[in-house]
């Protein structure tokens, strides 16, 4: 009788320790895990890369090269590439770059949309009522981190290769080459102009409507970042990762009907970027009148606002617009002019002509054309 007392009462005494541990073990895990999204520890280990070895300043000063543990995929292990370089730009405080991982993941985009508030704006700005296409187009995809190579750079260098007429004839392929990632975006091409806008492309800002379809365009060094406008766009990335027909219904023009690029070198873009060009630095309206089309930004202002979020130091190339010559070319390819772009009802390009201006005339960014 004695003994079994003691007996439970031993039993009871390991169960309070166990809640003790499993108790504070919750709680370490609340403050920890606060503590991440707090900071906006936005990064995902995905290739396995520890966030603590890389942040700490001994890895970018002494440029020893670590190599990293196996780790299994998480979403929560996410930090910002920003903390991996000591340069801190004084841009990111004037323009409230709070750090947002660029990338949609398969298994937590919902809740990363409710705490960034996607979750309550429509595409193009969020997610709302698209949810389910966002999934499907997901699991088509393999990963969400940022190319393994850019990843490991510490202070990056990056050049936004706007596709603006003013980069004929400039030769500037060489110099743009020299950056650690070179942003295009659209249908801007490589092949037949590498002399004026190089050669290198490490994210190419598409939508279906203007990503290549000619494979003589593939490149296997490009990330393709994938802005969706609208669901019918999830639902085309899910047929033709799928290998379905597509039915060009419910697209602007013609979408790609053939995918050029593997599945494991395309993402999504949070749409967060998206809506913060469009209202925090465009200062669109949330609504237009009826009569009128909905603005959006171009690529080219999408794209810069990437470059804000994985770079360090921004350049530009190929965004100035003639406006005194309706006849001057629009892009460095191809024959459209310039009024084409002055009848564009989707843009307002006074408004990103402005923006870009304050951009440079403050330093924000350095301007090669
Ligand atoms: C660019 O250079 C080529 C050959 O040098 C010339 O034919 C062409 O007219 C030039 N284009 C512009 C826009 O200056
Ligand atoms: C892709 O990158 C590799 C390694 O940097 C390079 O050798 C190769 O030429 C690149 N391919 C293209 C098409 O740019
Ligand atoms: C632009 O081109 C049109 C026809 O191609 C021509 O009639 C017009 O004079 C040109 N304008 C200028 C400013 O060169
Ligand atoms: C340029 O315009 C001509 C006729 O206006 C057209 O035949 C040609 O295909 C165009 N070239 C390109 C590259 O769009
Ligand atoms: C474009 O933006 C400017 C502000 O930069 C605004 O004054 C103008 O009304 C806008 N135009 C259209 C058509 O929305």
């Amino acid at each position: 009788m004695l003994l079994c007392r003691v007996h439970t009462h031993g039993l009871s005494v390991m169960k309070r320790i166990l809640l003790v541990f499993i108790l504070a073990a919750a709680v370490m895990y609340g403050i920890l895990h606060g503590n991440l999204w707090r900071n906006n520890f936005y990064w995902i280990s995905f290739y396995g890369q520890t966030s603590s070895v890389r942040a700490s300043p001994s890895y970018v000063t002494s440029g020893v090269t670590i190599s990293y543990n196996e780790l299994p995929p998480t979403a929560v292990e996410r930090r910002n590439a920003l903390d991996t370089c000591l340069l801190k730009p004084a841009f990111e405080s004037l323009l409230g770059v709070d750090k947002i991982y660029p990338f949609l993941c398969a298994n937590d985009f919902i809740r990363v949309a409710g705490f960034q508030g996607s979750n309550k704006f429509e595409l193009p700005y969020g997610i709302k009522r698209a949810e389910q296409f966002f999934r499907l187009a997901l699991s088509r995809l393999q990963n969400c981190g940022l190319p393994s190579e850019e990843d490991s750079i510490a202070c990056r260098r990056c050049v936004v290769v706007g596709n603006g007429g003013v980069l004929r004839n400039k030769t500037l392929g060489e110099k743009i080459d020299s950056y650690d990632v070179i942003i295009r975006m659209n249908n801007g091409p490589v092949i037949g102009y590498e002399e004026d806008v190089g050669r290198r492309t490490t994210f190419r800002l598409s939508y279906p409507e203007s990503i290549f379809s000619d494979p003589i365009h593939y490149d296997p060094n490009t990330t393709v970042v994938l802005i969706v406008f609208k669901p019918r766009d999830l639902k085309w990335l899910w047929e033709i990762l799928g290998g379905q027909k597509i039915s060009a219904k419910g697209f602007w023009k013609k979408p790609a009907l053939n995918m050029i690029y593997k599945s494991s070198q395309i993402r999504i873009l949070d749409p967060s970027i998206t809506r913060k060009t469009a209202y925090e630095w465009l200062h669109f309206p949330t609504r237009f009148p009826k009569k009128e089309k909905p603005k959006h930004p171009t690529t080219g202002l999408i794209a810069i606002t990437l470059a804000f979020h994985i770079c360090h130091e921004v350049h530009l190339a190929g965004f100035k617009y003639d406006f005194t010559d309706r006849n001057s070319s629009l892009h460095y390819y191809g024959n459209e002019t310039m009024s084409q772009m002055m009848q564009n009802e989707y843009h307002n390009i006074t408004a990103e002509q402005k923006f870009l201006k304050k951009l440079i005339d403050k330093n924000f960014v350095v301007n090669l054309t």
